[in-house]
């Protein structure tokens, strides 16, 4: 018989999302806005500590609506983490720029700022200002905004922050997403809270937040009839959704020690193996730990992580190999890249392995088991 399926990340419910659905049934508010919507905004800007946010259908269109907001346009050169889901690249192809895909720091696995800053540079000798930087808090690892910040300060270069894998992951003390002009958000299904599909766009300047705002309801101008004067989205946020949402804010703690707890005890039942090695927490911050991501050296482990993945898969154990870096995507095959080989050997060698915060102890019990197996048949063979 086939053991029960083992998901990489599923969604976990608090047991309140279905009181507020159903107080949005009864409300009436079946719509892209409403009281919940309002409520979940301002009580998600809280908990990240900035001063706005703005509910969205999801955070590929929190990023888009960023790209919107910061002008970017046909040709412009837009540097961008490699290293990450495709999501963050999209919206800048969306509005007709070109991303510049800069590579990742082994210390942190985020963007190298020593890349970044060649790249800024060599934009500046040639009269080019990009329109913006968009860094990526990976696996729930924010980037280094101390000297990524600097960096666009110095070159006059609006940051966003795709947050969306890193709510509640600390920098320097402060949560994730509010480290850019514009921070992105997602409650996609696989994130570390849910509202089936969903994202937020976060920002300090209430006039960008206006405007964002303003372009996720079409545009649509101040008059009783439809007027436009621009093109706009359809991007807002279900009031139903943000009623999960609003449930799952309440457990977002408990569900970042349970990640966090995942990762520890993975390192405890698998750190002895050689060859293995865990995707480092950079010393200036906490890491929410969305997935928790190994390094297989086969010279050492005696097996791939290609190989130790099929054999989880035999077993009805959902893994995936990290992020295959935006540079080697033939998607983005014409864009310039800075650096690569960095992402591209994590991308090698790494496995995200299955981390919800439901994650049972027998669960993660015979993931570690399968694991040791792959590795001893690895040597045997
Ligand atoms: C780094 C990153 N950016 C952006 C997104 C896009 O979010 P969504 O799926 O809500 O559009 C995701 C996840 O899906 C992500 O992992």
């Amino acid at each position: 018989m086939t053991p029960p399926r083992v998901y990489l990340s599923p969604p976990h419910l608090s047991g309140d999302e279905q009181a507020l659905v159903a107080e949005a049934f009864a409300s009436n508010w079946i719509a892209p806005l409403g009281p919940h919507v309002d409520a979940f905004e301002k009580e998600m800007a809280d908990y990240v500590g900035v001063g706005h946010a703005v509910a969205l259908s999801s955070g590929t269109a929190a990023l888009h609506v960023a790209m919107r907001l910061l002008g970017v346009g046909a040709g412009d050169e837009v540097p961008c983490s490699t290293f990450t889901f495709v999501a963050s690249v999209n919206p800048i192809v969306y509005e007709g720029g070109r991303p510049v895909l800069v590579d990742c720091d082994a210390a942190t696995w985020t963007m190298d700022p020593n890349l970044l800053e060649d790249e800024l540079r060599r934009l500046d000798a040639a009269g080019r200002r990009p329109k913006a930087v968009v860094a990526v808090d990976l696996y729930g690892q924010c980037a280094d905004y101390d000297a990524i910040g600097a960096l666009c300060e110095r070159y006059g270069v609006p940051l966003v922050e795709d947050a969306a894998e890193a709510l509640g992951s600390a920098y320097r003390g402060k949560h994730a997403g509010r480290f850019g002009r514009l921070g992105v958000l997602s409650f996609a299904g696989n994130k570390i809270i849910t509202t089936s599909g969903g994202g937020m766009l976060l920002s300090d300047e209430e006039p960008l937040v206006r405007k964002a705002r303003f372009l996720a309801t079409q545009a649509r101008e101040s008059a009783a009839h439809y007027e436009h004067r621009e093109i706009g989205f359809n991007y807002r946020m279900s009031n139903v959704l943000a009623a999960i949402g609003r449930g799952q804010l309440r457990v977002l703690t408990d569900r970042i020690e349970a990640r966090r707890r995942n990762f520890r005890l993975y390192v405890e039942a698998l750190g002895d193996l050689p060859g293995v090695s865990f995707m480092p927490e950079a010393p200036y911050g906490t890491a929410n730990r969305w997935l928790t991501c190994v390094l297989i050296d086969p010279k050492f482990f005696g097996a791939t992580r290609e190989d130790v993945r099929l054999a989880l898969e035999r077993e009805n154990i959902e893994s995936r190999p990290l992020w295959k870096p935006m540079h080697l995507q033939p998607a983005f095959a014409s864009c310039r890249s800075v650096g690569g080989s960095v992402s591209g050997s994590l991308f090698a060698n790494g496995l995200c392995l299955p981390s919800g915060s439901s994650l049972t102890d027998e669960d993660r019990s015979r993931v570690v088991a399968h694991v040791r197996n792959a590795a001893e048949s690895g040597r045997r063979g």
